[in-house]
């Protein structure tokens, strides 16, 4: 387990658009968190990766809509299905059930560098090209004496 979790922190996950980049390593800081978390501080911190992921996914869906990224619909849907799966599991845990919790955990991990890789990343890609596009750029002429 501790092999597998190492590994997530030895890659790379910068993609360039600096709002970005920087939820994501609030969301790597947060994971690491959980991981480490004992039994009694799981609910604390499920709740703060909760809100975290909330957060995180308002922000990149808010660039999507207003930016119209054509494929967007597709990842609104995986934000949605995360936080579904985080809601369903902070219920239980709050029954009692740590494993659930444990699995979600993992499950995060898990899921993380896929959507990063091949939706987040081409959301950043988007993102910067809009910015430069939609920046005027001023040409002064140069004055002569
Ligand atoms: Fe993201
Ligand atoms: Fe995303």
């Amino acid at each position: 387990m501790t092999d597998q979790n190492t590994m997530h922190w030895e890659v790379d996950y910068t993609l360039g658009y600096g709002p970005m980049d920087h939820i994501h390593d609030e969301f790597l800081e947060l994971l690491a968190q959980l991981q480490e978390a004992t039994d009694e501080q799981l609910p604390a911190r499920l709740q703060q990766m909760e809100a975290h992921l909330q957060a995180h996914f308002d922000e990149e869906n808010t660039w999507m809509e207003q930016t119209q990224f054509p494929p967007r619909q597709c990842h609104m849907d995986e934000h949605a299905a995360v936080l579904t799966s985080v809601a369903e599991v902070r219920v239980l845990l709050d029954e009692g059930n740590t494993q659930v919790c444990r699995s979600l955990t993992q499950a995060l991990a898990e899921w993380f560098p896929g959507h990063t890789t091949h939706l987040d990343s081409a959301l950043a890609h988007w993102m910067g090209k809009d910015r430069l596009e939609g920046k005027p750029m001023v040409f002064k002429p140069m004055t002569r004496i």
